[in-house]
């Protein structure tokens, strides 16, 4: 069963947890602007992604607060200036971050507020994060205010225009997860890190055609024991076992003596867990 809810029917606060426990883990953009007076400002917004690759275009909203209807500063600021700077959130600024969120008062800077240091931009004028491993500058292409009452967002629009990378953030040329050990947030106070068990990387080709569920036995998509991500493992393989593969399983593991349906899917779980998935599926089908 599942519980149903009518967003018309809801207090926007209510709602606005259930979006942000559902829309979750969003990365985090920690935005640093200037007022028209020269003043630093820095805040993270969740409602964040990016869009486009080409042009790069990332897009986050700032949002009309819902206990009073007012908006933010980054938002006022980017309005006169048009320019930001997206830093992104490491594990080891996940602190200071959610302590820049507090909301200080106009012209007072987060940078001194959270002891986060400004570093020179290298096209724009507003600095980035130093201690963050990711600074995107960015011109604000467009702003979409998206409704007039509390919560409603502003779709910031902005274009990067030159990215700044921690060049201890690679291996073998490429970023590594692992070394960026992003923070991500999720409903209510709580956060991921992506870091560790968190981190999966699955190899998918999108061109190969695979077996897919529809092509299983149904003996193996219909498993009580198998679960959807083990029974998605073999859906993905190119092709199904040779008669002699599937021989050679049954012997190794069972002595050539196909067992009952039950241990013949609990030996299947296991190999998958163990990444012998064509051995999983060669079982299964002998
Ligand atoms: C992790 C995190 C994510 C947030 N995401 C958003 C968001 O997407 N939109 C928003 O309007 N406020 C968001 N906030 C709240 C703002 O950061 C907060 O209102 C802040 O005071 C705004 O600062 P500013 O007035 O300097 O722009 C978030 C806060 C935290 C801690």
């Amino acid at each position: 069963m599942k519980k149903g809810f009518d967003p018309k029917n809801m207090a926007t606060k209510d709602l606005h947890q259930l979006i942000i426990g559902s829309v979750a883990p969003r990365p985090i953009a920690f935005v640093s602007t200037f007022d028209e007076n020269g003043n630093l400002n820095l805040a993270p917004y969740s409602f964040f992604n990016a869009f486009s690759s080409n042009p790069p275009i990332l897009v986050f909203s700032s949002n009309r607060r819902v206990t009073n209807n007012t908006t933010k500063d980054t938002l006022h600021n980017i309005l006169t200036t048009k320019k930001a700077v997206i830093n992104a959130v490491s594990y080891d600024i996940v602190r200071q971050m959610s302590l820049s969120s507090v909301e200080f008062d106009p012209g007072v800077s987060e940078f001194e507020k959270v002891g986060l240091t400004p570093q020179p931009s290298h096209v724009i004028d507003v600095p980035g994060v130093k201690e963050s491993p990711v600074n995107m500058e960015c011109v604000v292409k467009d702003i979409i205010a998206l409704g007039e009452h509390g919560g409603a967002g502003h779709l910031i629009i902005c274009e990067v225009v030159y990215i700044s990378i921690d060049e201890n953030k690679f291996t073998d040329g490429k970023l590594d997860p692992y070394k960026l050990d992003l923070m991500a947030r999720m409903g209510r106070n709580y956060y991921v890190r992506a870091n560790g068990d968190a981190i999966m990387e699955i190899h998918q080709s999108v061109t190969d055609k695979p077996i897919g569920f529809d092509g299983l036995p149904d003996d193996i998509v219909k498993s009580n024991i198998l679960t959807g991500n083990e029974i998605a493992a073999m859906a993905c393989l190119l092709q199904f076992p040779d008669a002699e593969e599937k021989q050679k399983v049954l012997q190794t593991h069972f002595n050539g003596i196909k067992p009952a349906k039950e241990l013949l899917h609990q030996k299947a779980a296991v190999l998958i867990r163990e990444k012998k998935v064509e051995e999983a599926l060669a079982l299964l089908m002998a």
